[in-house]
């Protein structure tokens, strides 16, 4: 798939059919996150690939979201912070929540490249995922991802995104217009 079309039909999904996909596609997902960005290339990610009904479930539920519990697989994404924060001190915090999202878009694409459908979950209990999936403490959880195949009887419309110039600016904040260079 071209970069451009992967990157403009992505979407969040939240309606799975049953149709279960083959694992190794989630791993080779995972598999290019590698190939991001990461400050002093320090790679400070982990994920979680989880297959158990009985997992997934209590994951929909920490994050009280039910759409979670129809998906096949769920990857959960850590991040161990301790490298980043040695090297880089109080700019570390910011290092790793950077690099964590470059990991993860990294991820997202390759699944929308496979015609793999997920939404980024942000909104859970820290503690209950440490504990559903015995993760160490001093280890982050970031964000989770169930994924499936988009339900073909419910499709998700392609949200409308902000206008290039409503993000760009020439020169200094706020200057919307270019000078001839
Ligand atoms: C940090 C972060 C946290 C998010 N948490 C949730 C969430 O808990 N539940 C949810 O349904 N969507 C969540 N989303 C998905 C956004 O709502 C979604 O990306 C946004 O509405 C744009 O839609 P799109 O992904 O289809 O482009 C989250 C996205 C990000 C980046």
């Amino acid at each position: 798939m071209e970069l451009d079309k992967a990157i403009q039909s992505r979407k969040s999904v939240k309606k799975f059919s049953k149709k279960k996909p083959d694992w190794r596609k989630i791993i080779e997902a995972i598999d290019m996150a590698r190939y991001s960005p990461m400050a002093g290339n320090l790679f400070s990610l982990k994920f979680i690939l989880v297959s158990d009904k009985e997992k997934i479930q209590q994951l929909s539920k920490t994050s009280e979201q039910e759409f979670v519990a129809d998906a096949q697989f769920v990857v959960v994404v850590c991040s161990n912070p301790s490298r980043t924060l040695n090297a880089y001190e109080e700019r570390g915090d910011n290092y790793l929540k950077q690099q964590t999202g470059a990991g993860i878009q990294t991820f997202l694409l390759k699944l929308e490249e496979f015609g793999l459908a997920t939404c980024w979950i942000g909104h859970f209990t820290d503690d209950k995922v440490k504990n559903i999936l015995k993760i160490p403490k001093e280890i982050n959880v970031e964000a989770f991802f169930p994924i499936g195949y988009e339900s073909g009887i419910a499709k998700t419309k392609q949200k409308r995104k902000i206008e290039l110039d409503r993000i760009l600016y020439f020169e200094e904040y706020g200057k919307s217009r270019m000078v001839k260079v």
